[in-house]
Formats: structure tokens, sequence, C-alpha cells
């Protein structure tokens, strides 16, 4: 079987890491992306914005990743011993995912433990605060190495790739609001794969998936995980 898993903030949600979306205290209620999470307000006010990343990097360094996590090594791990295998793309700028032992993440919105700089563009591991003052070795200015509203995620062509060539799509804690990632189901369907859906709530597009099961990512992702291996 070849996989492929498209995981969001649902996912890291019981690690303590807060979703953007969906009921209770999400992120994007409390505070306006279009304020901390854009090209335009890093140029307008840098130390805002990485004063946001600052308490989410801080946030990330003392969680740890939960069952969700694990059992998606543990499927990476168990499909590789069958011959399968699995893409698992992340939107999650968290480690969590490593953490539990998966060892092929593609984090398509950038990774929060890592620095990059607005000059040269290389890319830096960072687990220490970002100021104004944050400089790459050539001297340009560093900003968090995550992709804002605006601009282009990561990783594109390998996921079209993936995608290609899988053949089963699976979405784990993702509220399928924010596009292109949003967008993978349909492109799934087009090329005749069946759809999965693990979230707490019904997605923004849940009715594009073949099957939905929905609470909370801990337990509906290691039971489902169990059942595919057992295929
Ligand atoms: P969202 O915060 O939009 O959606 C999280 C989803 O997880 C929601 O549908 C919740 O109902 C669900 N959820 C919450 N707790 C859960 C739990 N314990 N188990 C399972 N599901 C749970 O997160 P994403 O879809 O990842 O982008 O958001 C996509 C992008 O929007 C993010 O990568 C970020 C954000 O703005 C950027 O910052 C560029």
């Amino acid at each position: 079987m070849n996989l492929f898993i498209l995981t969001g903030a649902g996912v890291s949600a019981e690690s303590g890491l807060g979703v953007f979306r969906g009921p209770g205290a999400a992120l994007w209620k409390r505070y306006d992306p279009m304020q901390l999470a854009t090209p335009e307000a890093f140029a307008r006010d840098p130390a805002l914005v990485h004063a946001f990343y600052n308490a989410r990097r801080r946030n990330l360094l003392a969680a740890s990743p939960n069952a969700a996590h694990a059992a998606l090594a543990r499927l990476e791990a168990g499909l590789a011993q069958r011959g399968g295998a699995l893409t698992l793309v992340t939107q999650n700028i968290d480690d969590l995912h490593e953490r539990a032992g998966s060892t092929r993440v593609i984090h398509m919105h950038g990774e929060l433990l890592k620095a990059r700089c607005a000059a040269c563009g290389a890319v830096s591991d960072r687990r220490e605060d970002l100021s104004t003052d944050s400089r790459c070795d050539r001297g340009g200015a560093l900003r968090p190495h995550v992709v804002w509203f605006g601009e282009t995620p990561l990783y594109m062509e390998e996921i079209y790739a993936a995608l290609e060539a899988a053949d089963l799509f699976v979405a784990i804690g993702t509220s399928g609001a924010v596009y292109p990632a949003a967008g993978f189901v349909r492109e799934a369907r087009a090329r005749g794969l069946r759809c999965c859906e693990l979230n707490l709530e019904p997605s923004e597009n849940a009715a594009e998936f073949d099957e939905r099961r929905y609470g909370r990512a801990s337990e509906i992702t290691p039971s489902w995980a169990q059942e595919i291996l057992a295929r």
C-alpha cells in the first residue's frame, strides 16, 4: 500500500500546541493572522511577529508528541516492513512527528525550529528566540522559516508527485480551510483514490471524503492505523 497522509494542527492539539480554527480557544480567534503571519506584517512590525513565533517555539520545546504522532510513526515502519510506503505531509511547523519517530516528514508550511535569512535564503537550525538583531553568518536578517499567508508552500512538486503515486489519501486533524492543502482531497479523488478524513469534527470539505471518522486524534488515529496494518 502506498499511503498519502496530510496532517494539520489537530494532530498536535493534545500536545498542547493549540489549533488555529475549530471549537474552543483557537489561535486565530485570539490573534489576527494578517498582523502576524504575512510578509507585510513582518515588514511592518518584525518585533511583534518574532514575539509571536518565539512564544510558539518555547511552547513547542516544552511539548511532547502524543499517541497520534506515535501511531503514524509505527504505521510508517509497519508499511515499510510490508513493502509499502507512507508519504507524510504536514501543515504543522512543529517537529512532533519527527520526535515520535517518523523519518520522512514533508513540512509544507516550514519549520518553527529553523530560521531563514531574508537576504540570502540560507536555512539554519534555531531553538532560541529570534529578534530584529538576529543575523545569518553572512549578515542578513533572520526570519522564522515558516510559510506565511500570501507565500507559496514548500515542496509542492514532490507533494503532487506523491499524490500521483498513492492509492489511499488520508487527512488527519485539519480544518480544510487553507489552500493548497485543502485541495489535495479533490486532486486525490480526481485520480480515483479512496479518501478518508480523521478529525474532531467534519472539516470544511468533509463531503469530499469516502470515509469519515470523528474523535480525538490520539484515540482515532491509533485504531485506524492498526486497521491499515492488519489489512
Ligand atoms: P486548523 O486549526 O485550521 O484546524 C484544526 C482542525 O483540527 C479543526 O478542524 C479541529 O476541529 C481539529 N481538532 C482540534 N482538536 C483536535 C483533536 N484533539 N483531534 C483531532 N482533531 C482536532 O489547522 P490546520 O488545518 O492545520 O498556516 O490549519 C491549516 C493552516 O492554517 C496552518 O498550517 C496555518 C494556519 O493558518 C499558516 O500559518 C500558513
